[in-house]
């Protein structure tokens, strides 16, 4: 079989990052990595429409995987007008181009696209309701992606990622953790956490599936519990001791951007549609410290 030229950009982020090790090796795909100096285009900007033309033409693409995202929350707030060029505009240029050429795309969104205010997993169909810049704008993505590609897209979105690269909850734990003696977590934010090695995984499977499946899908790894809950976990695997983690509420932390209360992911429709199990979030947060160089105790 022919392998798919694939396109894989922000590929230096967490999710970009791991859909490179997700790929290695893997004959069925011929990558094109964007903003990975000296393993692919160093850098490719994607609101400029003549660029992405460039390279999807002279890498014959049919499959185009979007990991940019503008993903600084607060910041988000301040600067919503930069935060939609990337998770709106860019979009649409990538799906225009996408269109012209017949290519197929895959791109991520977010929990931020619902208030949080429920309290049942969120399906697909779930009227969303941003509460954040970040959240609107995503939401907008999604729109502006479907508008123009239709059928041939693909928008997972997820939560709480996590992975041994880039800034995230599970490094910064770790780096608390071995600096402070104490630590306040929130234990009123419940949603359940996404190790990316598993949502490129998930991502591979949908784009090796024998038919195309388009549309919306939730996905996180297996389980539901708050940030406080998360912060013990790691700390207990990673075998770190000396720091005392409480539970605080989320107004003890004001931040600029609303945080959904709860933003658990209905995945049914993923793993019934894709016939696929998702490993459960204590089994890929202990790979992730293994990766990390954190041994881990099996009984943890
Ligand atoms: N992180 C989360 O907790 C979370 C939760 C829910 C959904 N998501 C979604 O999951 C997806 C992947 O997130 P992630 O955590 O992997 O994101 P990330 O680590 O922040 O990576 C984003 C990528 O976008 C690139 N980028 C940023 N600004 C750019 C620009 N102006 N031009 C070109 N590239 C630019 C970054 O490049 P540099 O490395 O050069 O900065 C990086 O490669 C995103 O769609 C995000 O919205 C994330």
């Amino acid at each position: 079989m022919k392998a798919i030229n694939i396109l894989i950009t922000g590929a230096n982020g967490q999710l970009g990052h791991e859909m490179r090790n997700a790929l290695n090796g893997d004959q069925r795909f011929n990558a094109t990595y964007t903003d990975v100096a000296g393993d692919g285009i160093a850098m490719l900007d994607i609101t400029d429409e003549a660029a992405v033309e460039q390279v999807v033409t002279a890498n014959a693409i049919t499959l185009i995987v979007n990991c940019v995202a503008y993903t600084a929350v607060d910041a988000a707030e301040d600067d919503e007008a930069t935060a939609a060029r990337l998770n709106v505009e860019a979009v649409g240029v990538l799906a225009r181009v996408a269109r012209r050429h017949g290519i197929k795309m895959v791109h991520v969104s977010t929990d931020y696209v619902f208030d949080g205010k429920g309290c049942i997993p969120y399906t697909e169909d779930m009227p969303v309701n941003p509460q954040s810049a970040y959240g609107r704008t995503k939401l907008d993505g999604e729109r502006r992606l479907l508008d123009t590609l239709g059928d041939q897209a693909i928008i997972l979105r997820t939560a709480w990622l996590y992975s041994p690269y880039g800034k995230n909850f599970v490094k910064t734990m770790l780096t608390l953790g071995q600096s402070k003696p104490a630590l306040k977590v929130v234990f009123d934010q419940v949603g359940s956490p996404t190790c990316a090695r598993d949502l490129a995984r998930a991502i591979v499977t949908a784009i090796t599936a024998s038919e195309w499946h388009p549309g919306i899908y939730h996905y996180s790894n297996e389980g539901v519990i708050s940030w406080y809950d998360f912060a013990i976990a790691i700390h207990r695997m990673a075998g770190i001791t000396g720091c005392d983690v409480q539970p605080c509420h989320s107004d003890e932390f004001p931040a600029k951007a609303h945080r959904p209360a709860y933003s658990v992911l209905d995945k049914t429709k993923f793993k019934s549609t894709f016939g696929v199990t998702v490993p459960y979030w204590q089994d890929s947060l202990r790979e992730t410290l293994l990766t990390l160089g954190f041994p881990t105790n099996k009984n943890d």
